[in-house]
């Protein structure tokens, strides 16, 4: 990242199903219960969208909407849409594709990007070379998933982390390079990929009568490993970013991690020396929306942040998949 113009997020918008599912709804699902979802989790609530026939592409198409609405432009102008997530509509169209036709973005090209939890910073940092090379001046980068359609509300193992949600940026460039994308690191590696998966649907294991009677088209997940390799990955990488960058923990206004365990959350903050309070949270209402997670807290934020302040975008997920991402803040607050 030598260039001196960077990409820098000049909109940022989400967009959250109006259904609740509470830990006390679940209570009456499965074997569970409210204290032992909060404190293990950090979870009181998260989003659903029932709505049948609306799926994933409906989010992202809501969120370059409200994106362009709010810096003032027409879809039309968008060059390029990237979407990540796991949960793309159908395996094609992409759902970049069909969110571009349902927002009006008729312009644009775009693709999928397939990193579980990692996704949103793994599509910021694509998104961002498009703008830095020259070659698209508005690029919208959008994490959106509908876990509800591949969560079983029979496993309390899972079914209690996850929720549906979509929110993402508009990226454009900032000459200056003074604002903006500034460092990543992203990392990955297949041979976690036993502990956190949805094996079925695929061509290793097609859709069969088998592969439903097994129960192989939703998420399983071996949490012990999971969480081990999320403490360790998330806090090293965030760290080894400020390091490399000389940043203290003074010089950060806010940790943007990945929402999958307040646990983990914590758990990198303390390795960063970054105290609770300048740690973006909101596990407790939307619980873990995969790749929306970390647009979902920037634009909760928005409005407190200022331009120039540094932030720590950090994530792990299914893969393994893991990364970080620091940038400075380029919008003003609204008035
Ligand atoms: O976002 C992608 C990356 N994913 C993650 O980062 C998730 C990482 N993993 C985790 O966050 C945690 O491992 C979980 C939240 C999934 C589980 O927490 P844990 O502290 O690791 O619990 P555990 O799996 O070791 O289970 C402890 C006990 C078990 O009972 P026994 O064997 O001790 O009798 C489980 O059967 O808790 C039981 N348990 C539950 N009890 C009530 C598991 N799920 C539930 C539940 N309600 N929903």
């Amino acid at each position: 990242m030598n260039s001196p113009q960077t990409a820098a997020i000049t909109a940022v918008h989400g967009w959250l199903p109006p259904d609740k599912l509470t830990n006390a709804d679940l209570e009456k699902m499965v074997d569970t219960n409210d204290e032992w979802i909060r404190t293990r989790t950090g979870i009181s609530e998260r989003r659903i969208l029932k709505d049948p026939k609306k799926a994933t592409s409906d989010m992202v198409a809501e969120v370059i909407k409200g994106l362009c609405a709010q810096r003032g432009i027409s879809p039309e102008e968008v060059d390029l849409v990237i979407v990540a997530t796991v949960t793309p509509d159908m395996f094609f169209p992409s759902t970049a594709q069909l969110s571009c036709y349902k927002s009006g973005a008729k312009n644009a090209w775009g693709f999928d990007l397939s990193a579980a939890c990692s996704g949103f910073l793994f599509a910021l940092r694509t998104g961002s070379q498009f703008v830095t090379n020259g070659t698209h001046k508005k690029v919208i980068v959008v994490g959106s998933d509908k876990m509800s359609s591949i969560v079983d509300y029979t496993d309390r193992t899972t079914c209690v982390l996850f929720g549906d949600a979509a929110a993402g940026v508009l990226l454009e460039a900032d000459p200056t390079g003074k604002t903006g994308i500034q460092d990543a690191i992203l990392r990955s590696d297949g041979a976690g990929s036993e502990y956190l998966r949805m094996q079925a649907g695929g061509s290793l294991n097609p859709a069969s009568a088998e592969t439903i009677a097994a129960k192989m088209h939703y998420i399983e997940q071996d949490g012990k490993p999971v969480f081990k390799a999320a403490v360790t990955s998330m806090a090293d990488v965030s760290y080894e970013i400020m390091e490399r960058n000389g940043l203290g923990a003074d010089d950060i206004s806010y940790l943007v991690p990945h929402q999958a365990n307040l646990r983990i959350i914590d758990a990198t903050a303390r390795r960063m020396g970054v105290g609770r309070e300048k740690v973006m949270i909101n596990i407790e209402k939307y619980g873990n929306t995969t790749a929306a997670t970390i647009p979902l807290c920037l634009w909760e934020w928005s409005n407190k942040l200022t331009p120039g302040e540094n932030l720590i975008l950090s994530a792990f997920g299914g893969g393994f998949t893991w990364g970080s991402i620091w940038l400075k803040w380029a919008m003003t607050p609204k008035a």
